[in-house]
């Protein structure tokens, strides 16, 4: 899979790819990410990207040239283009496995007071992270990039996410490590048993009761 971000501030994405899984992942190139400045698209001197917004009113606003113009020199049949939101649709774990299918990404990071209405019939999908307001873009991106690239083949193990939270409408199950005891609150029995018919009985169980203690709503 190939992931174009397009974005002001590649810089605030370094971290993120340089550490842990994602950073594996793309050494074993089971995933391709490409920051893109769309500032390398403006046709203006000082390579202006941004401006007041008609009709008054507070902060700057994106141009809409530089960032089409990036997306259409991205842009291929397999592409599918998303702007990262908050009015778009909220993300949710079925929509990463949706993703994870796809050929190649292309997430446009917004920023400051948001960008030109106009962006949006160059796109394909609208995606928020959440109903909050971020400064920007790239957090909502790198939150996209982190749970899609974890379900592609070979970056974790598939035992590791088919059980998880939101996986079958249910919330995960407990898990428990060493010590057996931790300040008077012991580890349940059943996973001691070696039972493995058992345990699996006594985590989906769980996983039930969970969910319907803090997200009924997930049971549908
Ligand atoms: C400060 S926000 C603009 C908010 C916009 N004025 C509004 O009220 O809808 C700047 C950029 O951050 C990104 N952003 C902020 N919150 C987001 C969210 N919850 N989900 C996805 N993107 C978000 C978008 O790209 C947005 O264009």
């Amino acid at each position: 899979m190939k992931i174009d971000i397009l974005t002001l501030f590649p810089g605030i994405f370094q971290g993120f790819l340089n550490e842990s899984i994602i950073k594996r992942a793309i050494e074993k190139k089971l995933v391709e990410i490409n920051l893109i400045n769309f500032r390398e698209f403006s046709k203006l001197s000082n390579s202006q990207v941004d401006d007041t917004p008609y009709g008054g009113g507070s902060g700057m606003v994106l141009m809409a040239e530089p960032i089409v113009t990036a997306i259409e020199s991205l842009k291929t049949k397999t592409s599918k283009v998303i702007l990262l939101c908050p009015q778009g649709q909220t993300y949710k774990q079925k929509k990463a496995y949706e993703l994870k299918e796809s050929q190649h990404l292309i997430l446009v990071c917004g920023h400051y007071e948001g960008f030109d209405e106009r962006i949006r019939s160059f796109v394909d999908e609208e995606i928020s992270i959440g109903d909050y307001i971020l400064t920007g873009g790239e957090i909502p991106a790198m939150a996209l990039c982190d749970s899609v690239i974890r379900l592609i083949d070979g970056v974790i193990k598939k035992d590791s996410y088919l059980e998880e939270s939101f996986t079958n409408h249910l919330l995960d199950y407990p898990t428990y490590t060493k010590p057996r005891e931790f300040r008077g609150r012991k580890v349940p029995d059943v996973l001691l048993s070696g039972d493995h018919k058992k345990i699996a009985e006594w985590r989906k169980q769980e996983q039930i009761k969970k969910t319907t203690e803090k997200r009924k709503d997930l049971l549908g």
